[in-house]
C-alpha cells in the first residue's frame, strides 16, 4: 500500500469511530446496542478485520496503527457496556413500579371563598347591565373624601380611620372614589359597580380587619329614583341569597347620598325568626345606599336638574360569611389550608 492509501486507511477508521458515536447515541432499545455491538465488536466487524492490516503495515506505520485500532476497541467496548448497563437500570426501575397500586390523586385548588363571592356578585350585576370598574387602591384626599362631600373637618371622618401615605396620599378607606373618577370620565347614563380592596386603621376581630373588600354601585341617568334603587337591591338580596330574602331600607346619613339609607336583608339562617347571627331581630345589617347628593355632580360638573342618581355600598367579606356561614373575619386572611380546603 502507498503511503496515501495508508492515509485513507486511518481517515476510514476516524470515520468509523463517528459512526459508532452516533450509533450508540440513538439506541433506544437493548436490541439496537446488540446490533451495534455486531456491527463494531465482533469478529467480523470492520475494526477486528483491520488488525489484520498490522502485518502488513511497514514499521514505521506500525504503532500508531496499533494504539489506534487499540484505542477504538477499548472506547466502543467500554461505551457499549455503558449503554448496557443503562438499561438494565431502567428495566429495573420498571419493575419497581406496581402498577396495581391505586395512583394519587392529585390536590385540586379552588377559588378563594372571597373571589367566589366577589365573582357571583359580579354576575349578578353584570345581569342587570352593570358594567365592572376599577379605582386605585393608593388614593388622594380629593377622591377619598372631598368630592364626596367630605370636606376637610367633616365629623364623619372620624368613621374612617384611615391609613396615610406621603404627599397627600392615603389607602383608600372605601370604593366610593370610583365613583367621581367614573363620573369624571364619562357622561350619563352610566350604571357600573366597582368592586376592590380598602383599608382602614382597624384592630382586628371576628368582624374587623385593616383591609376588607366593597363593592360599589352607582347608576346616574334622567328620572332614576329611589324605587330603582330599592328594586335592583331587591334583585340583588334574592339572586344572592334566595327568592325568599326580603328587602328593608332604615334612615341614615353619608355625606355623599341624600337622602341616605342602610339596607338590611331578613336573617337567611332564621328566615327572619331572630338568631343569634341576627342578634334576634330577624335582619341583617348589610351596608349604605342613597340618592347621590347633587354636591357631589357639582364637583363632576352634573347637570342635577338633568340627572339624578343613586349609589350603593357593600361589603363582601360580610356577605360570604353569611354567605358560608363563617363567623370570623379573620380567617379569611390567614391562608389555612384547612379552612380554603372546604371552598
Ligand atoms: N362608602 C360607604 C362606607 O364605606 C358605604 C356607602 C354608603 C357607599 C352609601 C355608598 C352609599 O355608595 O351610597 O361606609
Amino acid at each position: 500500500m502507498s503511503e496515501s492509501e495508508w492515509d485513507k486507511q486511518f481517515a476510514a477508521l476516524q470515520s468509523l469511530q463517528q459512526q459508532f458515536s452516533q450509533e450508540i447515541e440513538t439506541c433506544s432499545r437493548r436490541q439496537d446496542v446488540e446490533k451495534v455491538r455486531i456491527n463494531f465488536l465482533s469478529k467480523k466487524s470492520v475494526l477486528n478485520q483491520s488488525f489484520s492490516l498490522l502485518s502488513k503495515a511497514p514499521v514505521e506505520i506500525r504503532p500508531k496503527l496499533g494504539n489506534l485500532l487499540n484505542q477504538l476497541r477499548t472506547e466502543f467496548s467500554e461505551q457499549y457496556k455503558e449503554k448496557i448497563a443503562y438499561f438494565t437500570e431502567l428495566e429495573k426501575k420498571k419493575e419497581d413500579i406496581d402498577i396495581t397500586l391505586p395512583g394519587v390523586v392529585p390536590l385540586r385548588g379552588s377559588r378563594h371563598p372571597l373571589t367566589q363571592t366577589l365573582d357571583e356578585i359580579k354576575e349578578i350585576f353584570t345581569n342587570m347591565g352593570f358594567s365592572v370598574e376599577e379605582g386605585p387602591e393608593i388614593e388622594n384626599d380629593y377622591y377619598n373624601f372631598e368630592a364626596l362631600n367630605l370636606p376637610p373637618d367633616h365629623p364623619a371622618r372620624e368613621m374612617h380611620d384611615t391609613f396615610y401615605l406621603p404627599n397627600d396620599l392615603l389607602l383608600r378607606t372605601h370604593t366610593s372614589p370610583v365613583q367621581i373618577r367614573v363620573m369624571e370620565a364619562n357622561q350619563p347614563p352610566i350604571r357600573m359597580i366597582a368592586p376592590g380592596r380598602c383599608y382602614r386603621k382597624d384592630t382586628p376581630d371576628a368582624s374587623h380587619y385593616p383591609f376588607f373588600h366593597q363593592v360599589e354601585g352607582l347608576c346616574v341617568d334622567e328620572g332614576i329614583s329611589f324605587a330603582d334603587l330599592k328594586g335592583v337591591i331587591s334583585i340583588f338580596a334574592k339572586k344572592m341569597f334566595g327568592s325568599d330574602v326580603k328587602t328593608r331600607f332604615r334612615p341614615s346619613f353619608f355625606p355623599f347620598t341624600e337622602p341616605s339609607a342602610e339596607y338590611d336583608f331578613s336573617c337567611i339562617i332564621c328566615k327572619g325568626k331572630g338568631c343569634k347571627t341576627c342578634k334576634g331581630t330577624g335582619w341583617l345589617e348589610i351596608s349604605g345606599a342613597g340618592m347621590v347628593d347633587p354636591e357631589v355632580f357639582l364637583f363632576v360638573n352634573y347637570d342635577s336638574e338633568k340627572y339624578t342618581g343613586y349609589a350603593f355600598g357593600m361589603g363582601v367579606e360580610r356577605i360570604a360569611m353569611l354567605k358560608f356561614g363563617i363567623n370570623d373575619i379573620r380567617y379569611f386572611f390567614e391562608n389555612d389550608i384547612r379552612f380554603l380546603a372546604q371552598f
